[in-house]
């Protein structure tokens, strides 16, 4: 059976909560044509799949460059519009996201707020979760792009460290592999989310938190706010202790501070 059939029967097997699966070899973005099959009244769970991106989309009006050494997907859920807090749902997402990645990395995979995979200072996977409405339903649209097997000179465009999963694997697992197990962790827990929110995933965060208990800046494009973190809440929003006393942090993203990079490793402020 040709590799990609065989990735495909992979996926329909372990993920049976996926109505459809779309695969390009390249496409502007996944989440674009998410968004095109959810308008066009594609019902329940699509996954799409493609070998490269012409127009990948990051966090924050980013461009998430994607040569054929990534892996990029766009996995669309149907919300009930009883369910709450829907942002904490990309914290979800990277939970899921560095569980999988966690069966095959030799070296501890860790998040940073709101929905980056780290190994190391390197970011290994990144999240955008975007929604859309059509006929009164909201339908969340996780967009993951992980760094599966990059070249050197795939990493140089990049403007940030980066790590691919085949530089902490033994054995690099398939593409679809990776698919599978990613979209089944990622529908649990959509699913406990749904029924439970936010809450039964914090400690969870906090015990993979790259920065608890660190100096930290948020930087959200405007400004830039230093503190100490001090994890997450029930909701998924950042505790952020500054110079005045304990703020909540729903928006922007964290960066180390210099405070912590001056320091040592196993030293907290
Ligand atoms: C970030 O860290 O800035 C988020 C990156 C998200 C990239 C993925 S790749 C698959 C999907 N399609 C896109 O255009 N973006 C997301």
């Amino acid at each position: 059976m040709p590799q990609r059939l065989f990735e495909l029967e992979l996926l329909k097997k372990t993920n049976p909560g996926i109505n459809q699966v779309h695969v390009f070899e390249e496409i502007d973005s996944t989440n674009n044509e998410a968004r095109r099959i959810i308008e066009s009244g594609a019902p329940g769970v699509n996954l799409v799949v493609a070998d490269s991106q012409t127009a990948g989309r990051g966090r924050r009006g980013r461009a998430w460059v994607s040569p054929a050494g990534g892996l990029y997907l766009s996995l669309t859920s149907p919300m009930p519009a009883e369910v709450r807090e829907l942002q904490a749902l990309s914290l979800v997402a990277a939970i899921s996201t560095r569980q999988s990645l966690d069966e095959w990395s030799l070296r501890e995979t860790r998040l940073k707020w709101p929905n980056d995979i780290m190994i190391g200072d390197k970011k290994i996977a990144g999240i955008l979760l975007e929604l859309q409405r059509c006929k009164d339903v909201n339908q969340l649209i996780f967009g993951i792009g992980i760094n599966y097997s990059l070249s050197a000179g795939e990493k140089a465009d990049i403007d940030r460290p980066v790590i691919d999963l085949r530089e902490v694997t033994e054995v690099l697992p398939s593409r679809g592999q990776v698919i599978a197990k990613l979209c089944a962790n990622l529908l649990q827990n959509v699913e406990r989310f749904i029924h439970n929110g936010f809450s039964p995933f914090k400690l969870i965060w906090n015990k993979y938190d790259q920065y608890l208990g660190s100096g930290i800046v948020i930087k959200d494009g405007k400004s830039e706010k230093n503190g100490k973190s001090l994890g997450v809440n029930e909701k998924g929003e950042l505790m952020l202790v500054t110079e005045h006393g304990e703020e909540l942090i729903t928006g922007g993203e964290v960066a180390p501070s210099l405070q912590k990079l001056n320091r040592s490793k196993n030293c907290d402020t």
